[in-house]
């Protein structure tokens, strides 16, 4: 049997479990030219907060009765495409579930001898790609330049200081709560890091970032970014990656400081890590080849079982997870 989870309900504000419910299911059966997978891991993103509302987005929404969208990583089964044999590793789309088929062309083959198999949803995936593109395309930081990230111990902020640091950047990062902000410094190797529910935001990051702030490579938004604007250089850039401190919001926090755009002619550019499908592998081996050098240090929260990933998706929006947010399946 096959065990799904789909979506039950619209939240509004916070999911809640009653945002999702669990279902059994046959197994599926591969069709020619299709792979049976059995998912080991379930990536949990904040993305999928979006995925559960209707507003205009760039990806399509779930329906209600629907599998719940998600990466995992899984291993083949059974195969009736070519290139794929049982017990091949691979990196899918197949959302909340424990088992899944898909056409050969939606699946992609990976080797996890000398990086492990989960990394291909965090380090070396999607999070990856983003930090990558996000900050080497939009950012373009020099060396010298001061690079401030937010939700920095997460899986995209992570990557995002660590490859500011191989490009000679300083880097000062915002996370929540003193465990994390050590953790950004102490392991991560960034120059600072500001906590920013410890209520003094402004000045810490003030005297984080002496010559002012070059790149703001922005995963929270809300009052953070308001604040990160505040301290901007002229002709610095502001990466919009993402606005998590939004996601649940039923009133979103209005920025106080976009004059700042204005005076400082500041480039602020929205991005979506999809538009730069075409050059993934070479993300990937950038990335890999920093992995290899020692200077992409990665952390994981690991959630056990398929049931947990409701709560899974609930605490990485209040940021209770510590590093890339997985669901182990098997
Ligand atoms: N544009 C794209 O293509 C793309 C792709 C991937 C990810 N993203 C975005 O990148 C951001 C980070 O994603 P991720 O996967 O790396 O997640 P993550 O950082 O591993 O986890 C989310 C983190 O957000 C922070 N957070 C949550 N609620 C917050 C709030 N109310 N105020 C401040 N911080 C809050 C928490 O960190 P602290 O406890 O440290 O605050 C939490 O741990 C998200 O905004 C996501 O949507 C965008």
């Amino acid at each position: 049997m096959n065990r799904q989870i789909l979506l039950a309900s619209r939240p509004e504000g916070e999911p809640t479990a009653a945002t999702f419910r669990i279902a059994d299911a046959p197994l599926p059966v591969p069709v020619d030219g299709e792979v049976l997978v059995r998912n080991l891991y379930l990536s949990i993103d904040p993305y999928m907060r979006s995925r559960l509302a209707t507003a205009k987005s760039y990806a399509k929404h779930v329906e209600i009765g629907d599998v719940m969208v998600g990466q995992t990583v899984g291993e083949v089964v059974e195969s009736r495409a070519a290139g794929f044999a049982p017990g091949d590793r691979v990196l899918t789309s197949l959302g909340w579930q424990l088992y899944g088929a898909a056409p050969a062309a939606a699946l992609r083959k990976v080797d996890d001898r000398r990086v492990p198999l989960t990394y291909y949803l965090g380090a070396l995936g999607m999070p990856g790609m983003t930090a990558w593109f996000g900050l080497r395309e939009i950012g373009q930081p020099k060396p010298g330049e001061t690079v401030v990230v937010s939700a920095a111990s997460g899986a995209v902020g992570s990557v995002v200081g660590q490859i500011a640091k191989s490009m000679g950047c300083r880097v000062v990062g915002i996370a929540g709560g003193p465990e994390k902000c050590a953790y950004a410094r102490d392991t991560l190797g960034f120059d600072a890091c500001v906590d920013h529910r410890a209520g003094r935001l402004h000045e810490d990051l003030a005297a984080a970032c002496p010559d002012g702030v070059d790149v703001d490579f922005e995963n929270v938004g809300g009052a953070v970014l308001d604040t990160v604007l505040r301290l901007m250089n002229p002709f610095s850039r502001v990466v919009l990656c993402g606005l998590v401190s939004d996601y649940n919001a039923v009133d979103p926090y209005g920025l106080k400081n976009l004059r700042m755009v204005l005076v400082q002619r500041i480039r602020l550019q929205g991005m979506i890590v999809l538009d730069w499908a075409d050059r993934y592998g070479e993300a990937t081996a950038g990335l890999a080849a920093l992995y290899a050098a020692g200077g992409l240090k990665y952390r994981e929260t690991i959630a056990a079982g398929l049931e947990t990933a409701p709560q899974a998706l609930i605490d990485v929006l209040r940021g209770r997870n510590f590093g890339k947010q997985l669901v182990r399946l098997a």
